[in-house]
This record gives C-alpha cells, structure tokens and sequence, in this order.
C-alpha cells in the first residue's frame, strides 16, 4: 500500500473513533509492534541501500504524523468525556436548601429586654456592671459591716479574700453613686447574673438575673417607689395586677419592703400556686439607706432614693407560668421553642 494511502486512511480511521476502546484498536493496528506503521520499516531491511535512506524518511514522517494525529484525537475525545462527564453531575443549585430557622428568643432575655425597655420609657439608663467584684462594693458600700451576719445571709463564692462572685446587682449601686456623685440625679437599671452557693434547695440555682434599680434626687420617696413600681407591674403583667409593700430588711435600705403581685392564676382570691394568700412575692425594695449614699459620695441631707432588686427568672416563670428554674439553663429546644 501506499504511504499517503495509509495516512489517508489513519486520519479517517481516527475521525471514525468514537471512543477510548476505538482508539486503542486504532493505537494497536497503526502504532504496535506488529502495527501497519512498524512493518512498513521492517522493510528496510529488503531494500537496496540507495532506496533506503529516501523510504525511511517517509515512514518516520508517517509515523510522526500518526503519532501527532492520534494524540490530539486522544487529547479530544478525553475532553469530551470529561464534558460530558461534568455536564451529568453538575449541582442543580435550585434544588431546596436547609429552612434557616431564626433562634427562638431566650425567656431570660425577653424579660431583660422588656424590663430595660419599660424602665428607659423612665428616664433610666442601663449600667452593665460586672460579675466579679470586691467585697466593698458587694457588701461594705452597701452599709454591710465586716462582720454584720448579712454577708452570711446570702452564700458566697469567695474568688480570694475581697473577691467574689457578686451575690447582687445591688453592687452596682454604689458603682453608680460613686460614678455620678457630682452630676446629682441618677436613674439607673443593671440587669446581670449573680451568684449564691444555694446547694441544699432545688427550687434555688447557683446562678441567676437580677435586676437592680436605683433612681436618686431631691425627695425621692417611697410613694416614688410605689408609683414607679405599680407602672412596671402594670406593663409587665397586665392592667389589672395590684402590688402591695411588706416590710421587710436589707441592710442597704431604710425603710425595706418585699413587693407582692397579685397572683395570675387567681387574681387574688387565693389559690394554689399563691399558697392562698393571694400574691406572690417578686422583688426587695426600699429607700436608700443614708450610708449608702454617703459611701457614693451623696449627701443624705440632700439627696434621697430608691432602689430595687427584682429576679429576672422569677419575673420570667410569673410571667410565661414556667415551673421550674432549671429550664432557664437546660437548653431544652422543646422549652425554648416556646416563645
Ligand atoms: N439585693 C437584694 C437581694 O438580692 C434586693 C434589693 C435590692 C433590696 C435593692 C433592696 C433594694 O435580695
């Protein structure tokens, strides 16, 4: 045969591959050992010399040519599986995605942001404070001596002497007195965490909210405790609850009230869950205690205020009739999908 015969007939050969298996049968018959292209030279070895040198050359171009030709075949068809390969597993992007479900809000920090909110409606501005504190600020700013048996009424975590864990927001208080002692009228709320070594009482918790208020001026008194409390109630539980004043003790507060609400479930009647009396009990309040302000650099003569330290768990179980503490810190999405 001849050699542009042959080459005529590899280059259809090759445009007639279609696929990996075709062209090897092609690589096989063309460019193997015992190959068209092979035996075309091993007929060299018939040849006279002077025909030789001239029909090798040819045959080396063939088989360059072949051997150029199959590559770029090759180099197609590898392309276009792979094409075709990408084309069937392309990601179909309008499939359906994961719903992205907004996290519910927490029960706790609801009622932070309902409380800060009713208060700053007040003229209240919120201090943040902080979780570790000295005992001064913790206790003797706040009219609590050394060895006054009320620094044992609330179990404390000790860090090292003179610092601890705060047992109450109430800390913040005189932070606040001290900071705005020369500017006069103060009105703040700091909500935050506390902490008290309650470990023999399941219905206590190591940890919890509270939220102190405090507001100061020229004759603040308790019927400004009252009235500012009696809004707060009203907006946080509903138009019809009632508040009533017990008296009571905090060494920072002369005189010292507990604040009763009366209960949701009876409306005051007396039921179970108020234990018949009516109300339930949900935070400590008084008028500032004179050393108190004197500590912050106010004077008593001049200046009086209130304050006050309200549960922020507690306010939270009244308000959304949760049963147990607990499920404030379980993470429980079944609970937590609740509000
Ligand atoms: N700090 C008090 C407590 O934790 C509550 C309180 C705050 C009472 C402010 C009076 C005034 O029990």
């Amino acid at each position: 045969m001849d050699i542009s015969e042959i080459e005529t007939g590899a280059v259809k050969a090759l445009r007639a591959a279609s696929g990996q298996q075709e062209l090897e049968a092609f690589r096989v018959s063309y460019l193997s050992k015992k190959g068209v292209v092979p035996s075309l030279l091993s007929k060299l070895r018939e040849m006279e010399p002077a025909e030789r040198a001239a029909y090798g050359a040819k045959v080396n171009a063939l088989r360059a040519k072949i051997e150029e030709l199959y590559e770029a075949r090759r180099a197609e068809l590898l392309k276009k599986a792979l094409d075709e390969k990408l084309k069937a597993e392309s990601l179909d992007l309008s499939l359906d995605g994961y719903e992205l479900k907004s996290a519910p809000g927490h029960p706790y920090h609801l009622i932070v942001d309902e409380v800060t909110e009713i208060f700053s409606d007040l003229g209240f501005k919120v201090m943040e404070g902080r979780d570790i504190e000295t005992e001064d600020y913790n206790f003797t700013y706040l009219n609590v001596p050394a060895d006054h048996p009320a620094r044992e009424m609330q179990d404390t975590f000790y860090l090292r002497q003179g610092l601890l864990l705060r047992t109450q927001t109430s800390a913040e208080q005189a932070h606040a007195l001290e900071e705005n002692a020369d500017k006069g009228e103060l009105r703040i709320i700091c909500p935050g965490k506390t902490y008290r070594r309650d470990d023999d009482d399941p219905t206590h918790s190591h940890q919890f909210g509270q939220i102190e208020g405090l507001m100061v001026g020229k004759d603040i008194s308790l019927s400004d405790l009252k009235g500012t409390l009696e809004l707060f109630v009203k907006r946080m539980f509903g138009e019809k609850r009632k508040i009533r004043f017990r008296s009571s003790y905090f060494p920072f507060t002369e005189p010292s009230v507990e604040v009763d609400v009366t209960c949701s479930k009876c409306g005051g009647k007396g039921c179970s869950m108020c234990k018949g009396t009516g109300y339930i009990e949900i935070l400590g309040a008084g008028e500032v205690h004179p050393s108190v302000l004197r500590y912050g650099g106010y004077d008593p003569e001049k200046y009086s205020g209130f304050a006050f330290g309200v549960g922020i768990e507690r306010v939270a179980m009244l308000r959304y009739g949760i049963d147990d503490i607990r499920r404030f810190y379980q993470n429980d999405i079944r609970f937590l999908k609740g509000f």
